[in-house]
């Protein structure tokens, strides 16, 4: 830890706990120290830590062909891109290595489908740290020490007449995460996601959702989109999608399968075919109505246990995308979580905790966690 404080960039604040093996929602310390992870890398290992699957995948493709680029034709690739198009937007796919990227691709996409035309994105959302991403990410502190950022973006309140009176025949696309993950889980109205559609139709705009949080089951639904019905003409996936290793997608509808011509846009590894037999098996396991089904059901059980839980004032969310507010310092009870209970899970804001579970988990880990949470917060005075 001393090493990695000299040679590693000051800008992550890591606490001191040092990681060596994961297995499902388990992870062991370099003490040999069991956590319960409710937060599985930011919503990254869904299907729990070293899934054999994945782990299997992995190993097969590593020793047959890690490498070519993208001026060839691989199988895990093609197949992948069949796979996400049909679960999804019916269009066809471009791989990218990380959800940042996967946003660049899409604010791509939707510029060359109205060139010169303006980005809207909300307040309160995130959609990544590269310039285009940060651009659409309205938030003072990370974009400012980054200024001058990429011209052409406006954001507005998430609310129906804020989308009224900014979208117009000038929007080249509006981005929006059906739930705002890291501004604390802010589940965003159905009617608001419609409006959205129904200005961005008129004006002749590109919809874009940003479903790297909320994506590949973790609501409860293989989408966050499908509760809403809207559906969306460019999907952004990323974070889960590899099953712990890393690879982003854009994903089009029939309207944009085309904008990209050949030398547009591109990416040295993106499409690789290990990460692509790893999201091959991913997608294997969560592919399942009964998997998705308990993840409503857990996360139902999980929210009305939190609700009534001291120090708790809100509860929100949907399926395993779970925050709550408190009435005291987050950050210390995260703290104590982790290292007196040996529960992962973390602060978005000064008050407000974050789950976000694999989507593995039985209901004896959610009795679990929600046992150690309880024990932290009775203890707070
Ligand atoms: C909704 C959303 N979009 C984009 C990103 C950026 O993804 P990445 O960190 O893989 O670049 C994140 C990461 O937290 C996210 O939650």
């Amino acid at each position: 830890m001393a090493a990695a404080d000299v040679y590693l960039t000051p800008n992550y604040s890591r606490f001191p706990v040092e990681f060596v093996r994961g297995e499902g929602a388990r992870l062991w310390d370099s003490e040999g120290v069991e956590y319960l992870d409710f937060l599985c890398g930011i919503s990254v290992s869904s299907v729990g830590h070293c899934h054999p699957a994945v782990v299997a995948a992995i190993h097969e493709q590593a020793a047959r062909l890690i490498h070519v680029g993208n001026l060839y034709y691989t199988e895990p690739m093609t197949r992948l891109a069949e796979r996400l198009a049909r679960c999804s937007l019916g269009g066809k796919v471009f791989f990218a290595n990380s959800g940042t990227e996967a946003v660049e691709a899409a604010l791509k996409c939707a510029r060359k489908a109205r060139q010169g035309g303006t980005i809207v994105s909300l307040h309160g959302a995130f959609h990544g740290r590269t310039y285009g991403a940060l651009s659409a990410t309205p938030q003072e502190s990370k974009q400012a020490p980054f200024a001058p950022l990429v011209g052409g973006f406006v954001s507005v309140e998430p609310t129906i007449d804020a989308l009224h009176t900014t979208i117009d025949e000038h929007t080249a696309a509006v981005i929006i995460e059906p739930i705002q993950g890291e501004s604390g889980v802010i589940v965003l109205s159905d009617e608001l996601l419609v409006a959205a559609r129904e200005l961005c139709d008129a004006n002749g705009a590109t919809l874009i959702f940003d479903e790297i949080q909320t994506g590949l089951g973790r609501t409860g639904t293989l989408w966050a989109y499908e509760r809403s019905g809207v559906i969306p003409d460019l999907l952004c996936t990323a974070k889960a999608l590899g099953g712990g290793l890393p690879i982003g997608a854009l994903i089009t509808g029939e309207r944009h399968a085309d904008t990209f011509a050949p030398g547009d846009h591109g990416s040295t590894f993106a499409g690789g075919p290990v990460v692509c037999a790893a999201t091959n098996a991913m997608l294997d396991v969560v592919l399942d109505e009964v998997l998705l089904e308990r993840v409503g059901e857990l996360g139902e059980l999980l929210r009305s246990r939190l609700a009534g839980l001291r120090h708790v004032t809100q509860v929100r969310g949907r399926g395993l995308m779970i925050a709550f507010d408190l009435d005291i310092d987050a950050l210390a009870v995260v703290r104590r979580l982790l290292l007196e209970r040996r529960l992962i899970v973390n602060a978005t804001g000064p008050r407000t905790v974050r789950l976000l579970p694999p989507l593995v988990i039985g209901e004896g880990d959610a009795l679990d966690a929600l046992e150690r949470i309880t024990a932290v917060l009775d203890a707070e005075p």
